[in-house]
Order: C-alpha cells, then sequence, then structure tokens
C-alpha cells in the first residue's frame, strides 16, 4: 500500500512500541498472517472491541471507549430495536431477491419517500462500493459517455471500476484513462467564492476529457467532501457544480455513503443542504445500522436507459433482513428524533472546538455539518502538521476515546460519532482533546 494512500492513514505501525498488551500483540500477530499487509489497522496502539451499546465500546477487559468515530451503527451501537428486527426477519425468512415481499417494498417505499419527487426509483445492493459501481453503468448507458470527474482525494470504493474514479488509493491505483480531478472546494477563508471556483475546475476537467477524445458521462461527489477534508461551507455551493455537469450532457451522481441518513442535521441527504436534486444518489454505511445493505437511487429515465440495455440482478442486495433492520433505522431516527440532535449536538461540538481554536493556533480551520467535523492542525506556518493530528489521535485513543484522520495529508481530526451522542460527550472529547492540546 502506497504511503500515500487514504488507507494508509492512522495506521498501526508494525515497528510500534505503543502496543504493552500481550493479548493485543497476539491478536496483531493472526491479523497480519490472515491478511498480510493490505488491510490497515488504526492507531498506534490497536483496540480489541468485543461488545458496544449506543455511543459506548467495550474492550477484551470490559474498559469502555467513547466513540467519536462510527457512522456505521449511526442509531447507536446494537440499537435494541433493530437487533429485534433482524431477529424475528431472520426467524421468518431470509433468501435471495426474486420472490414477491412486502417487506422490501415497504421499506423502499419509505426510502423514496424522504427523496425529491424527481427520484422515484431504485435499486438495492449490499455495499456502497456496488452502488457507486452500479451508478457508473448508469450514468455510461444513459449519456454515451466515459469520462468521470472526481474530487482529488476522493474516496469511493474498491471495485475495479470504482478503484480507478478513487484517488484516494494514492499513485499505486491509477486513475482511468477516462478520469479528471478537480480540487475540493476550498474552505473559503479567502473570501474566495467557493461555488464559482469549483465550477470553474469541473469546466476545465470537462474541456480535458473532450481535448483527449472522451465523451463526458457525468462527476460524483461526496456531498461532504469526507475524504478530502470535510467541506460543507456555504451551503448551497454544489449548485453550480451539479448545473455546469448538466450544461454539459453530464449525470450528478451525489455520493450519499458519508452524509446520508441525518448524518449533517439538515434533513436526511446531504445534497439538500445544497438545494439540488441529483440524477443519481448512492448509499450505503448508516443504512441498516451495520447490516449490509446499500442503494442506488435514481431519475426514472436513468433507470429506462439503464433497463434498455442490462438486468439486473443481486443475490444479497435489499434481502429481507436486511431491508427490516432499514426499516428499523428509519423509525429510531423519526422517533428520538436523531437528525435535530445532530444539528444540535453537532452545533455544540463545533462551538467546542472553535474555542480551542481561538487559545490554540496549532487549530487551522474548525468546519463539518452536524455531528461530522473535521478539525484541521497546522503548524506554526499554517501547514498540516500530520504529526501532531496523530499525536491528538493516538492521545485521545489512551483516554479511550476514539476519533481518525481525513485530507491528502492527514492532518484533519475526522470526528463522526454514532447520532445518539449528547453535550456530555461532547464535554468529554472536547476536555481530553484541550488537555492533549495543552500538554503538546
Ligand atoms: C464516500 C464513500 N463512498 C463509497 C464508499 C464505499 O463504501 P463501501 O465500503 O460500503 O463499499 C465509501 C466507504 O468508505 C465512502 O466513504
Amino acid at each position: 500500500m502506497s504511503a500515500d494512500s487514504m488507507l494508509a492513514l492512522n495506521t498501526y505501525d508494525p515497528a510500534s512500541a505503543a502496543v504493552a498488551d500481550p493479548t493485543i500483540r497476539g491478536l496483531i500477530e493472526r491479523r497480519q498472517r490472515i491478511f498480510g499487509a493490505a488491510v490497515p489497522l488504526f492507531y498506534e496502539d490497536p483496540v480489541h472491541i468485543t461488545r458496544a451499546e449506543g455511543v459506548w465500546l467495550y474492550d477484551h477487559e470490559g474498559r469502555a471507549y467513547l466513540d467519536a468515530y462510527n457512522n456505521v451503527p449511526s442509531v447507536g451501537h446494537c440499537h435494541p430495536r433493530v437487533v429485534d428486527a433482524v431477529a424475528r426477519q431472520a426467524a421468518q425468512l431470509n433468501t435471495h431477491t426474486r420472490y414477491l415481499s412486502e417487506v422490501v417494498y415497504a421499506y423502499a417505499e419509505r426510502l423514496l419517500a424522504t427523496f425529491p419527487e424527481a427520484l422515484s426509483n431504485l435499486l438495492f445492493t449490499s455495499s456502497g462500493t456496488e452502488s457507486v459501481d452500479l451508478a457508473l453503468r448508469m450514468a455510461r448507458y444513459h449519456t454515451g459517455g466515459a469520462g468521470f470527474i472526481v474530487t482529488r482525494f476522493a474516496y469511493h470504493g474498491h471495485s475495479t471500476a470504482v478503484a480507478e474514479i478513487t484517488p484516494a488509493f494514492g499513485p499505486g491505483v491509477p486513475l482511468g484513462v477516462h478520469v479528471r480531478t478537480v480540487p475540493a472546494p476550498p474552505p473559503g477563508r479567502s473570501g474566495e467564492d467557493v461555488s464559482q471556483s469549483f465550477a470553474a475546475g469541473i469546466e476545465q476537467a470537462i474541456a480535458d476529457l473532450r481535448r483527449h477524445g472522451i465523451r463526458f458521462a457525468g462527476a460524483i461527489f461526496d456531498s461532504i467532501f469526507s475524504s478530502d477534508g470535510l467541506y460543507a461551507d456555504p451551503p448551497g455551493f454544489l449548485r453550480a457544480a451539479a448545473e455546469t455537469v448538466r450544461r454539459h450532457g453530464g449525470v450528478y451522481i451525489a455520493d450519499e455513503v458519508q452524509p446520508g441518513f441525518g448524518r449533517t442535521g439538515a434533513g436526511m441527504w446531504g445534497f439538500s443542504r445544497h438545494g439540488i436534486t441529483p440524477d443519481l444518489v448512492v448509499m450505503g454505511k448508516p443504512m441498516g445500522n451495520g447490516m449490509p445493505i446499500a442503494a442506488v437511487v435514481a431519475r426514472p429515465e436513468l433507470m429506462a436507459s439503464f433497463s434498455e440495455r442490462s438486468g439486473y440482478f443481486n443475490t444479497f442486495g435489499g434481502n429481507t433482513v436486511c431491508c427490516a433492520a432499514a426499516s428499523a433505522v428509519l423509525d429510531v431516527l423519526r422517533d428520538e428524533r436523531l437528525i435535530e440532535r445532530s444539528a444540535q449536538v453537532g452545533q455544540y461540538l463545533k462551538d467546542g472546538f472553535e474555542r480551542l481554536q481561538r487559545a490554540d493556533a496549532r487549530i487551522g480551520d474548525v468546519r463539518g455539518a452536524g455531528l461530522y467535523l473535521g478539525v484541521e492542525i497546522v503548524d506554526q506556518a499554517g501547514a498540516p502538521d500530520t504529526r501532531e493530528a496523530l499525536r491528538l489521535v493516538n492521545g485521545l485513543r489512551q483516554r479511550r476515546i476514539l476519533v481518525s484522520t481525513c485530507a491528502a495529508a492527514g492532518n484533519v481530526l475526522k470526528i463522526r460519532p454514532p447520532l445518539p451522542f449528547s453535550t456530555e460527550h461532547c464535554d468529554l472529547l472536547l476536555d481530553a482533546a484541550g488537555q492533549l492540546l495543552a500538554a503538546g
């Protein structure tokens, strides 16, 4: 794996002297023997989690860790309503997807009801990667083009076609010849018009594709630019991007694998903060609170173009057990008002980090939306300080609070807890971060 890969961020180094526990050392050795070196492990001193509940993880010694990182168990680890839905459905029926099913259609209709009317079809898959892969095919069939635009450190998944549009794998995994990258939107500190500069990058990339004889098929952007370093503001800046893509006959694909299902605190979907209706939307991760379910939501004309060319069958995609889990996730989001909570608690956490920022020049920027924050760590010259970011991440881990890093330089703390996170949990994180800054 290249040292410049996103997968190399916050990675355990076999030379690390931090691992004192013989159980952990034994597990690390087994993992490396089984998986080889390609499958990274978090932290200088990796954690062995054996149980979880709400926003807490517990290790093999029963020690509690505050989870400020995981968006898959988005409504809380092992939420009893999701666990119950899975157990009941597993006891009743779980098969492949070529039979009629009330459970599956009821969930699909509920999910579609959370989208703008123009997005009225969907296909289920089992992972974000599969959804992105399928969306690329749909965009190709609809436009007759092959060229795609992504941001400079985007991560979209691991199949052959998706790795070709994923610069975050680093130089060891070349982009496809049909792929162009654009800089992620700047945070706009300089007063620059973020919307226009981002759209101008897209315009140039389309012109470059054309110059190389490659017909434009579309652009895919994570609506919160997670791996690029988290760029959420100003709301609305994606409007010009979507207009540019469409003006040139392309398909706008919103990757909601990270911001979807209420994470940003501004409704269910990250794209709605920007006032756009994409042509295709891909989602996964939090959809089933850990059960493998993902989807592509499409305008009917894209689904029609796809159906003319291809059939679709996915053995596990949208099976009854996963749909039961995903339906329970929607129940919990509604009944526990988790989207409102994401907005309120996220703002509290952002305010707290901004207080730390005013007192410490090492915090360069605090950005994000809802319960998804990026805290940029810089040196005295304002340049990315990866080493200091890692010191903070590993220091928090030693205090049993879990976060990680993002951005190409790995200098942005990535804070993305399960949505039941409370202001008390924020205080635990902020106090620990403040102590580590003071001590460093
Ligand atoms: C923005 C984004 N898109 C797509 C994916 C791929 O999803 P999966 O790992 O479920 O295949 C990821 C995974 O991290 C992601 O962050």
